[in-house]
């Protein structure tokens, strides 16, 4: 894993090294392929290594079976082979479409992650989860096929629209809040340099989650227990992304979900007070929501968050640390949400 202010170069130099005469695939969606992607495969052919640069639209609305099909279709015509590299390049929808089109291409071949929005940085794009959305299930087909190498250039970020830049933030909020308590109290005394985009400063933060979700996937690669604790927010955020049509970014929905599991949690007696106002305050400093839009209807985001059940035998559960960058302990971070008694209350 590779952090820093013009790491793309670096990522060039290695993967023509690294995989002469192999093919490198570089998939991006077509806003990043005009920023990043033509030069990108450029350089890698100037190299010298067979590359090919293959595109979709963007939004996370095309992360689909029938994207995947028609890049599948594009690497036939391509005449890629079990010696393929796949190179995912751009943000969180691109790393899990390339990620699953790498993990069945010809049973598996390599994947090399550049993400470049903050979000994929952070999160997405270490760790291995790879998927496509069904019409009634986010990251509903998918398989863990973890990344060869991961390259996160934060001079990228520079024109990443400022929405998705905030968006990012919530997972950088939510890495820190979860596993790392110094790196909470770096984003509370450093918010407005955050918000500038202060690149040494983006550097550090990029690579400490990036550090702390190396550990915790390497003690939990297949998501069965302590690796859940990544999920803080989560459970809320996607009945939240679903009843806002996905007009919200995940980020948006992240920073909403971490606030009201948190006060579902401080309720119990299981999350203290004062963190979840430093939680709040910490949000709002960074330019993130932390409560229900006017225009999510709060029925939509219990029906939603309920529907969950089905899916997790019964039970919908969520995961909050014990307080800030301190997970409970033992081997399952995750205690059940009573829907109605716990989160509908908070949504009125
Ligand atoms: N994004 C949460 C995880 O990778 O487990």
């Amino acid at each position: 894993v590779v952090v820093g202010s013009g790491s793309l170069a670096l990522a060039v130099r290695s993967l023509v090294r690294t995989h002469a005469g192999r093919l490198l695939v570089v998939v991006s969606d077509a806003r990043v392929a005009r920023l990043y992607g033509r030069r990108f495969a450029e350089s890698l052919a100037r190299g010298g290594a067979r590359s090919r640069l293959l595109t979709f639209p963007a939004g996370e609305r095309r992360k689909t079976r029938e994207t995947k099909s028609r890049l599948e279709d594009r690497l036939v015509r391509e005449g890629a082979g079990r010696d393929t590299i796949v190179v995912a390049l751009g943000g969180g929808v691109t790393g899990d479409l390339a990620g699953f089109l790498a993990a069945t291409w010809h049973r598996g071949v390599p994947v090399v992650q550049i993400p470049t929005s903050l979000l994929a940085m952070v999160d997405a794009a270490l760790g291995g989860k790879t998927a496509v959305d069904l019409p009634g299930g986010k990251n509903a087909v998918g398989a863990f096929h973890q990344p060869e190498s991961v390259w996160a250039d934060v001079r990228c970020l520079r024109t990443l629209p400022d929405r998705d830049y905030r968006a990012g933030l919530a997972e950088v909020v939510k890495t820190a809040a979860a596993l790392d308590a110094t790196l909470f109290g770096l984003l509370e005394a450093r918010a407005a340099a955050l918000r500038r985009r202060d690149e040494r400063l983006l550097e550090r933060i990029v690579a400490r989650c990036l550090a702390i979700k190396g550990r915790v996937v390497a003690a939990d690669e297949r998501d069965s227990g302590p690796r859940a604790i990544l999920n803080f927010g989560h459970t809320v955020a996607h009945a939240l992304e679903g009843a806002s049509g996905f007009r919200l970014r995940h980020g948006e929905a992240v920073a909403i979900g971490l606030v009201l599991e948190a006060r579902v949690a401080r309720a119990r007696g299981a999350f203290p007070e004062r963190d979840l106002g430093r939680l709040e305050r910490l949000l709002v400093a960074l330019g993130l929501p932390t409560s229900l839009p006017r225009a999510i209807a709060a029925g939509d985001v219990v029906r939603l968050a309920r529907r969950d059940k089905k899916t997790r035998g019964g039970v919908v559960r969520y995961a909050v640390p014990a307080r800030i960058g301190r997970p409970r302990t033992g081997p399952d971070p995750t205690e059940p949400l009573d829907v109605e008694r716990d989160l509908a209350p908070l949504l009125a």
